[in-house]
């Protein structure tokens, strides 16, 4: 018998829906990864008709493969509507489901993965829904769920009690897409995989880490949202914490194959994230530069967008020194920055190196260039490693350069998926590595918890930075203070 797959996306008139769910569905379909049996159910409140749900897909998806491939797609997707705490209606479109994939008998394997693209008032609801009316009778089940994953420390464990009464940790995918990222995935083989890079991630070779976030643009719109968050749980809590969880772990026993029980070798990748995190004490505003951006004369301030409440402190822009307290790391900065706003938008992790003993004097220097690894997750994924070489020609004098790997260069385009695509393709595979592991969460809102509630007790005021500049100079003293060296400073 050929295994059924049942995928119900909630919230499918919503806009994560549209912008990232539906994309990386049909993605899967157009390169043959989802079964041969499979049927997309959208599910949402409003009325709809499949037709018209049709269109709207049609829509979003049109630029996204040939209309052949998009005429197959929508064959295999249908609509319903309903409430999310809809418990009975969802039984009905649940039974209803395993009617029309002809499931006859109980050997007929059903599987059944659940996306829910809803507001976080929904979720509790949507989660009871789905153990009650939605369970798989004859398959898996796999409950795939996004941030906000709460507010702050309290409040996620209370709601990953809440969700723990109707799914246990191996049902629950919570998606954090960094982790889908090409370059991000690649961490573990770059830095485990290298005999000549391995033995240099450790206080005795390096010298400082940044790990930077930059947009160059603000909230535009979307400033209702954000500011109940901020900068620091928008992408640092999250993404930037699960970079340097990975930059920052010791080597899983594996992160591929089987294990010797046969279970999945997940848990190796988790266990050592978390224990990164649990060695970071909570930030606190001695080693944290906060931002809000104001008009630039031509672009609006953060203060300026009608969504944003009047006179909100909420930073748009954070810089925040860290250490991880263990064999490895001790005493070694780990700077995180992440700004809304920016001159440029880039996410990379750099690695600076100490200076080689004994180098600047033979060299007759009072210092050298320093060595840099970087690693560019965005825009352009790319490697390179600042060394110094003899200046080419009759001069002897130093210079540094740059050893480059490009992607866009060396590889194709379409061999870099999109991060939901991949990360889709690990829940049908049941591969748990690439998603958060509710201890990491709570690690993860630990460390920033104190801090938030000291911003939001209201006494500390963001510094304004121009929208399309750096950001703070502030930030960029601290990254000094910590012993990085611009190499364009020598
Ligand atoms: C989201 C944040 O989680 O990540 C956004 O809510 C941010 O504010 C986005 O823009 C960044 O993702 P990416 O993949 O564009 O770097």
């Amino acid at each position: 018998h050929d295994e059924r797959l049942t995928l119900v996306v909630f919230g499918a008139s919503g806009d994560l829906a549209k912008k990232k769910t539906y994309p990386a569905i049909f993605d899967l379909f157009r390169v043959g990864a989802l079964p041969r049996l499979t049927i997309v159910c959208g599910y949402a409140r409003s009325k709809m008709s499949d037709d018209e749900f049709r269109s709207r897909i049609h829509e979003y998806l049109q630029d996204k493969g040939s209309e052949e491939e998009l005429e197959r797609f929508l064959d295999i997707c249908i609509y319903r509507s309903g409430q999310y705490d809809g418990i009975e209606e969802f039984k009905e479109t649940s039974a209803e489901l395993r009617a029309l994939h002809e499931c006859k008998d109980d050997q007929e394997v059903e599987n059944r993965m659940y996306y829910l693209a809803i507001p976080p008032n929904q979720f509790l609801n949507t989660i009871k829904t789905t153990r009650e009316g939605g369970m798989s009778e004859t398959g898996w089940t796999r409950v795939v769920v996004e941030k906000p994953f709460g507010h702050d420390t309290e409040s996620a464990k209370k709601l990953g009690d809440d969700i723990g009464q109707y799914f246990d940790e191996s049902h629950l995918y919570r998606i954090d897409h960094y982790l889908g990222k090409e370059m991000v995935q690649n961490l573990v083989t770059l830095r485990f995989g290298n005999a000549f890079l391995e033995p240099l991630f450790n206080r005795d070779h390096v010298k400082s880490v940044i790990i930077s976030f930059k947009e160059p643009f603000g909230t535009e719109g979307r400033g209702g949202y954000f500011d109940s968050y901020g900068i620091i749980r928008d992408v640092m809590q999250n993404h930037l914490m699960q970079l340097l969880s990975i930059i920052a772990m010791e080597p899983p026993v594996k992160v591929a194959g089987t294990t010797k029980d046969g279970t999945d070798y997940s848990r190796f990748v988790r266990d050592e994230k978390v224990k990164v995190l649990a060695a970071v004490k909570p930030w606190s505003l001695d080693d944290v530069v906060l931002g809000q951006y104001v008009s630039n004369g031509d672009k609006p301030g953060y203060l300026d967008d009608e969504t944003v409440p009047e006179g909100s402190n909420q930073p748009t822009y954070a810089a925040v020194r860290m250490f991880i307290h263990n064999k490895r790391w001790d005493g070694v900065p780990f700077i995180m920055k992440a700004g809304k706003a920016l001159d440029e938008k880039k996410c990379e992790v750099r690695f600076q190196f100490r200076d080689p003993a004994g180098a600047a004097a033979m060299f007759g220097e009072s210092r050298i260039p320093r060595n840099e690894l970087v690693l560019r997750l965005q825009p352009q994924e790319s490697i390179y490693m600042k060394l110094n070489v003899k200046k080419p020609g009759l001069a002897t004098s130093m210079v540094q350069s740059s050893l480059d790997l490009d992607y866009t260069d060396r590889y194709d385009d379409h061999q870099i998926p999109e991060a939901y695509t991949r990360l889709l393709l690990d829940v049908l595979r049941g591969k748990q590595a690439t998603f958060v592991r509710d201890d990491e969460l709570l690690a993860a809102w630990e460390i920033v918890t104190p801090l938030l509630e000291e911003i939001e007790s209201g006494g500390v005021k963001p510094i304004p930075y121009e929208y399309g500049s750096r950001g703070p100079a502030e930030a960029d003293e601290l990254v000094k203070e910590s012993g990085y060296v611009r190499n364009a400073a020598y």
